[in-house]
């Protein structure tokens, strides 16, 4: 693949969504976001693709009679975008399995603990209240459940004992915006090996990126 298009939904403030439109500017990731989708009219995220002059488009679910109807006019929107992946980026409805049907190992999302603990909305929480001592993040490729797909790459962040959930988020977020522009660049230069559930990633020093040693890349 050349140049990958992306094709990003998002429904909040869409920091992930500017770390890869950043890292698709910069080269590292060898593509661009061709279109971003919101069911989310006031969503940071469309405006941030806005001023990059990237087509964002609001889809409103009131408007359908259903989910499943809804998600085939999210498809027909990425047909229209030419996009190669989908990338989740703070999305919060739950995909129909009709749409995740149609895009097998072609749609990406990131939650913010290790899958498979802590799935939901309330992750970063969740693990704090629980009192784990190392929690992290998780990019996987998207099947019909919650936050259940094959995970593509998982890196840990440790607990403190004076974390608040302020702290915890701010660590998290951070390691998210590597990781998450990293996982799309390994799945456009074909440095991810499907097989079923295990994605073996074909870059092994990928981990010293995420430790900030820039000069690898
Ligand atoms: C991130 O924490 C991501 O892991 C979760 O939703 C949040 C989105 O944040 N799925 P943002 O909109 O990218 O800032």
């Amino acid at each position: 693949m050349n140049q990958i298009k992306l094709a990003v939904l998002a429904s909040g403030s869409g920091t992930n969504l500017q770390a890869i439109m950043n890292a698709c500017s910069s080269g590292f990731i060898p593509g661009k976001v061709v279109k971003v989708i919101s069911n989310k009219k006031e969503a940071f995220a469309l405006e941030r693709a806005r001023r990059q002059g990237i087509p964002a488009v609001f889809i409103n679910p009131q408007d359908f009679p259903n989910r499943t109807a809804y998600d085939f006019q999210i498809a027909d929107e990425v047909e229209k975008s030419g996009a190669d992946l989908i990338v989740l980026a703070g999305y919060m409805l739950l995909l129909t399995p009709e749409f995740v049907r149609l895009y097998p190992y072609k749609i990406m999302n990131i939650h913010p603990a290790l899958c498979p603990a802590f799935p939901g909305t309330h992750a970063i929480k969740d693990a704090l209240d629980y009192r784990v001592k190392v929690t992290g993040v998780t990019v996987h490729f998207v099947d019909e459940g919650m936050d259940t797909g094959p995970i593509i790459l998982q890196y840990p962040v440790f607990v403190e004992d004076d974390d608040t959930l302020e702290t915890l988020e701010a660590k998290i977020h951070s390691i998210e915006h590597r990781l998450y522009p990293l996982a799309i660049r390994l799945y456009a230069l074909g440095k991810l090996e499907i097989r079923g559930r295990h994605i073996k990633v074909l870059e092994k020093d990928w981990k010293k990126y995420i430790e900030g040693d820039e000069k690898l890349w």
